[in-house]
């Protein structure tokens, strides 16, 4: 098999001359007798290594490398899609679909007909600290940014979380309602933040994409005055019991800014019962919280978020419940659906990452949809540079985009629908953040020079969120041996199947894919590589 990588090959040779590229661009063209797709015309990746073991692709108002638009090659042949630490950027190839096998000792074997849980989407969260990165670039770099994620020649983001009111990726510390006292909401009002910057990036991104986005609400604090610390941060819960007056008025605070932001043509798919209830459980937490036990939230799900949702315009809003780490399953949703009162209102199960090491997938994930078939599992919320041990933005680095494609191949392995990655756009010190809780994000700008910086993570993202459309349904992979390559496999709603492999691993091991419909398709995942592979098969 001839692999063509004309960008890892131009990208040895990015400080030398252009007659040494074109004589790259050249060994590749005639290493697969056909026009190579990327990596070497006008779209190329503006490749920068700042020494985090790979590279970024610098964009500006002019020029981006644009993943483009995919077509599915004829029945009998498989598109490849490859990035890699070695410096791929989804560079595409294609083959041939061989009758016979190739030999190889380790074979992954597609199982059509072990069907399992459907694509919702992936995407990002447009925080107050991402649109106000996004706004800082002039416009024609702002559209470029919004194209790369949003647009058909972008890489198809159809989720889009958004902050209700600030969190810690804010500049300031405000909700929409003030004014203490003021249980009907009377003094309601969407901050500047929402008018000014995230409702007309929000509606820009609506206007590119071909499909109507999934916005995702998520509520981090509610009014001081409403809770137990009288403050937005810290530990503190809503003041008395679900039911009560504060509990009731939080629910009302939903339906406002559903409201809200219907007066913008802006409706939301879902709503999630709050950010990390248990962060507001934690004695001293630095940013704004509320904390809810399984019991409260259930309770207040039950009295009052569901039957004011389910009375007000905005009935077929989704909820959905945790919205914190999977370590919480299937503890929280034994409680909270469990109880028929609550379960009836709740469509779906949030999930964050940043403990996920030490959850196992299946008994977290896998356990709750066993026990809870019937609700969807989402990924709400995930972002690398958390860790005070690996702290912040690291242009390049190639092992956050491993991390993302494992958390993301291990998750939908274990019936997990979507991924929603954190901030759409940081700066490039990883905020603003209002309690310097700095952390990475797939798109870095640097507003002095007016580029913005696509990191590995962005692609990682590009090989699922770009080819795993909604509706597309996992189905069955079998390994002929065990082996280090993860991977996870689908069936698309246009009948294509659709192979995503990780290599992390050290070992030398070609192998093949076995689609008994179709035949064989003779693989090689280089070292530290992301690898789509789709073929039609009718
Ligand atoms: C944008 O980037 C391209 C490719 O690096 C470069 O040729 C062009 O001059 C840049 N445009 C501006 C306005 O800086
Ligand atoms: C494929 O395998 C069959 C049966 O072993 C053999 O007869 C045939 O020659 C092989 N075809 C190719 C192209 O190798
Ligand atoms: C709402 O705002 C108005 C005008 O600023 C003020 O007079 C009124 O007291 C506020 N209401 C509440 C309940 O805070
Ligand atoms: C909302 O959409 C309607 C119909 O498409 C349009 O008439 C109206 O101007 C839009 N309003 C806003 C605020 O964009
Ligand atoms: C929480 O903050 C208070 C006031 O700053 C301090 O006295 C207390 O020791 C802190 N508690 C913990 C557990 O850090
Ligand atoms: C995975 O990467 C290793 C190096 O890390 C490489 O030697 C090997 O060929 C790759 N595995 C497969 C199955 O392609």
């Amino acid at each position: 098999m001839c692999w063509c990588q004309p960008l890892e090959i131009c990208l040895r040779i990015h400080r030398s001359t252009t007659t040494m590229r074109l004589t790259a661009i050249l060994l590749c063209v005639v290493c697969i007798g056909a026009p190579v797709t990327s990596g070497a015309g006008k779209d190329d990746c503006q490749a920068r290594d700042f020494g985090h073991g790979s590279v970024v692709c610098e964009c500006n108002a002019s020029h981006c490398d644009s993943a483009g638009p995919v077509q599915l090659p004829p029945v009998g042949q498989f598109l490849t899609v490859l990035s890699s630490k070695a410096g791929s950027r989804l560079a595409r190839g294609q083959g041939q679909v061989l009758k016979n096998s190739t030999g190889a000792a380790l074979r992954l074997i597609i199982v059509p007909y072990q069907k399992y849980q459907r694509i919702k989407g992936f995407g990002g969260a447009m925080t107050d600290a991402a649109a106000f990165n996004i706004r800082s670039l002039s416009g024609g770099a702002q559209d470029q940014l919004l194209r790369q994620y949003f647009a058909p020649e972008g890489i198809a983001y159809s989720v889009v979380r958004v902050p209700m009111a600030s969190c810690d990726f804010s500049t300031r510390l405000y909700t929409y309602a003030d004014a203490p006292g003021d249980y009907d909401l009377t003094n309601f009002t969407l901050s500047s933040e929402d008018i000014e910057m995230k409702i007309p990036l929000i509606q820009k991104a609506q206007a590119m994409s071909p499909h109507p986005l999934s916005l995702l609400a998520s509520a981090w604090s509610a009014p001081a005055w409403m809770k137990t610390s009288g403050a937005l941060i810290g530990k503190g819960t809503l003041k008395g019991h679900p039911g009560g007056k504060e509990y009731t008025t939080w629910a009302q605070y939903y339906v406002r800014f559903l409201e809200e932001y219907g007066k913008f043509n802006l409706s939301f798919w879902a709503v999630t019962t709050g950010n990390e209830p248990t962060a507001g459980q934690m004695t001293n937490y630095s940013f704004q919280a509320l904390g809810f036990t399984p019991e409260t939230q259930r309770d207040w799900v039950a009295m009052d978020l569901g039957p004011a949702l389910h009375a007000s315009q905005f009935a077929k809003t989704h909820i959905i419940m945790l919205d914190d780490q999977r370590l919480l399953l299937p503890h929280w949703a034994k409680v909270v659906l469990s109880d028929v009162h609550a379960a009836r209102y709740i469509h779906g199960i949030g999930v964050h990452w940043y403990m996920d090491r030490l959850a196992p997938p299946e008994l977290t994930l896998g356990t709750t949809h066993h026990i809870f078939p019937q609700y969807f599992l989402f990924g709400t919320e995930a972002c690398s540079g958390w860790n005070p041990a690996d702290r912040g933005v690291k242009l390049g680095s190639w092992e956050r985009a491993e991390d993302y494609a494992h958390d993301i191949i291990e998750d939908l392995n274990h019936y997990v629908t979507g991924w929603t990655d954190w901030n759409l756009a940081l700066d490039l010190g990883g905020g603003p953040n209002w309690v310097k809780n700095f952390v990475d994000s797939p798109i870095i700008v640097d507003t002095k020079k007016d580029v913005f910086y696509k990191q590995p993570t962005f692609y990682s993202m590009a090989h699922f969120s770009k080819f795993l459309w909604e509706g597309s349904q996992r189905v069955g992979v079998s390994s002929s041996e065990p082996s280090a390559l993860e991977s996870s496999a689908f069936v698309r709603t246009d009948g294509a199947v659709v192979l995503e492999v990780l290599n992390r691993s050290e070992e030398h091991i070609p192998f093949e894919i076995w689609d008994p419909a179709v035949g064989f398709i003779p693989i090689d995942a280089p070292a530290h590589s992301i690898l789509t592979v789709v073929w039609a098969t009718q």
